[in-house]
């Protein structure tokens, strides 16, 4: 079967393809780490390219144990600072108030995904700073986790729309995002919904099946 016509095959070339490209740029960083002036940059790409091949491999497993939140918060938070350092974007605060005990069943990868998703939208509406706040909480049979931000909130004519596919006030072939974000909540039997959070800005709800 033509590769165009055999999406398992086109993905495995686009792998094989990718991993050419994570070769090149690890060995440019690890040239680049022998040097003190790059060598936090050396380590955001090195960061980077392990976070690319986890999202190719993320493609093809499938879901195995849990992972607590706060591991998976960790890498996303790390993944959105490396981000926003590189393209100098605005500087975000991070507050967390999760419960240990908040675990995530799926494929770790792609609930990176939401919340990198989740907090460069927020990043996306700040000028020079602002403040991420995440809050989770475990009850008896469900999970409920709380993104919100001090941004300038979601425009209410989108709000009905938001999570469709490119819906977005950023212009043509965005609003993908959170369009990502709700099929891989929903894909792990959950619900995401959007609104306006205390402080003004956007809040995005995640309830989980415990
Ligand atoms: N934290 C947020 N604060 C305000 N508006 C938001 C926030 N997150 C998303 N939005 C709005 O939702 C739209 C769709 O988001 P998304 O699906 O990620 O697409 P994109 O970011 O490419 O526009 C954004 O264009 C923006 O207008
Ligand atoms: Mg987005």
């Amino acid at each position: 079967m033509p590769i165009e016509q055999d999406p398992s095959l086109a993905f495995r070339c686009l792998a094989h393809d990718l991993n050419n490209v994570f070769t090149t740029i690890n060995e440019a960083a690890d040239l680049l780490a022998g040097d003190a002036r790059w060598s936090s940059i050396a380590a955001a790409l090195h960061r980077s390219v392990d976070r690319g091949k986890r999202l190719v491999d993320g493609f093809c497993e499938t879901a195995g144990g849990a992972t607590s939140l706060n591991e998976l918060l960790d890498s996303a938070i790390d993944a959105t600072r490396d981000f926003l350092d590189l393209v100098h974007g605005p500087r975000i605060e991070f507050h967390r108030d999760v419960d240990a005990g908040v675990m995530m069943r799926g494929i770790p990868v792609l609930w990176e995904r939401v919340f990198v998703n989740l907090f460069l939208n927020a990043a996306e509406m700040m000028t020079s700073r602002g403040t991420i706040e995440i809050a989770a909480t475990r009850e008896a049979d469900r999970s409920l986790i709380r993104v919100s931000d001090d941004g300038p909130g979601i425009a209410p004519e989108l709000l009905p729309r938001i999570f469709d596919h490119e819906v977005s006030s950023k212009g043509k072939r965005r609003g993908l995002g959170l369009h990502i974000v709700r099929t891989i909540v929903e894909r792990n039997g959950g619900q995401v919904t959007a609104g306006r959070a205390q402080a003004g800005g956007a809040e995005f709800s995640i309830v989980l099946p415990a």
